[in-house]
């Protein structure tokens, strides 16, 4: 018989899993940080207006404009894939299309949500570190006003990037400005931003509306929530549509104070730029460790929370059996170590001890 579901007589469930079982396969492995658990409980009881129409969601809103500007809006939705969606939706209309990465979430990760749900059309440029620049963009910027060319009127960049890389805020810049001058509007999936002003020690406000951003993905889960993300609104003319867009996507939440009372709980303190800091320093941290190790080659400059990394063949699967990792290349060995808020040194220690060791005992 199955034991998922099984209520204890006291109440609550059984514990189903190993809650000292860390992993460096993704910053969503991990759970949510208790101080957001103790926001949720204090959100609950009594009744409080839905669909944003609470206190959790107007104090959610002043920390935005308190953290990204005056003028800034904050629309939280459920998922990451959501606030991209309805971002793009609100900034490009029916003919737009938006040029990223290809190795961005929008295009790689999204089940093709922004082109299926979204009816967007996404123009990809190769990369080598994840990052968009002027002369990349033009290799899709052109073809305005020809009727047979999807209309790029959109750029989107990832902050901090898929490949655990950073922009600084004169890149980011020099993006806005070359897109502005095009027509074109920013758009910024911010599902690591917390990690970006860790690692560039900018404020949010300096690297979106300050540089020049229009929309942003704001985001939350990787950061220690249980869930919840939002779309904060930073271009002078408001985007109207998005209230509308975000229910049409299906991303408003009734009980809309539980997404918002996490928010405030990361962002009423430091705790959303501490939990960052930690993250991205354990991701150091095992940098250091790796490029010491004969065979191990790191791929990306580490400058978040993410070390991208190849292993020699033989290493990589007894490795995995311990520390849970996904591959990124499997043609080359290269593998994807992500570390969260919960990460500790003495994890990392392990992971590279385990790597050396078996390195040490080929064959
Ligand atoms: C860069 C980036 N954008 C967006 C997302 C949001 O994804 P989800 O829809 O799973 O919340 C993720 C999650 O992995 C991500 O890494």
């Amino acid at each position: 018989m199955s034991r998922v579901g099984k209520v204890r007589e006291t109440g609550g469930v059984s514990q189903l899993h190993d809650p000292a079982l860390h992993s460096f396969a993704s910053d969503n492995y991990s759970g949510a940080h208790a101080e957001v658990i103790q926001a949720l409980a204090d959100a609950n009881g009594g009744h409080v207006g839905s669909y944003g129409a609470d206190p959790y969601t107007a104090r959610f809103s002043e920390l935005v404009v308190q953290h990204f500007g005056e003028g800034s809006t904050v629309h939280p939705v459920l998922t990451g894939t959501g606030a991209n969606v309805v971002a793009l939706q609100a900034l490009v209309p029916r003919w737009g299309a938006v040029i990223c990465a290809a190795t961005a979430h929008i295009y790689t990760d999204e089940g093709g949500a922004p082109e299926r749900l979204g009816g967007i059309k996404l123009l990809t440029v190769p990369t080598t570190d994840g990052k968009l620049t002027p002369d990349l963009i033009d290799r899709q910027a052109y073809g305005w006003g020809d009727q047979q060319r999807p209309q790029p009127l959109a750029v989107s960049i990832t902050q901090t990037t898929e490949m655990g890389t950073a922009y600084s805020v004169s890149e980011i810049r020099a993006i806005t400005q070359h897109a502005h001058s095009l027509g074109m509007k920013v758009h910024l999936d911010g599902a690591r931003i917390a990690n970006a002003a860790a690692t560039t020690g900018a404020t949010l406000q300096q690297f979106t509306r300050d540089a020049g951003v229009d929309a942003v993905s704001f985001g939350g889960t990787k950061n220690g929530l249980i869930f919840g993300e939002s779309v904060v609104v930073l271009t002078d003319d408001e985007l109207p549509g998005v209230t509308y867009i975000r229910k049409m996507d299906a991303q408003l939440a009734s009980k809309m104070r539980f997404v918002s009372a996490q928010f405030v709980a990361v962002l009423e303190g430091d705790l959303w730029l501490r939990s960052a800091q930690h993250s991205n320093a354990m991701a150091q941290r095992l940098r250091d460790a790796l490029v010491e190790l004969p065979g191990v080659e790191v791929t990306q400059p580490v400058e978040a929370n993410a070390v991208f990394a190849i292993l020699p063949r033989h290493v990589i699967e007894p490795v995995r059996a311990e520390h849970r990792f996904y591959d990124w290349n499997r043609s080359t060995g290269e593998v994807r170590l992500m570390c969260s808020f919960d990460t500790t040194e003495a994890h990392v220690d392990a992971l590279a001890e385990s790597i050396r060791r078996e390195i040490e005992s080929a064959p």
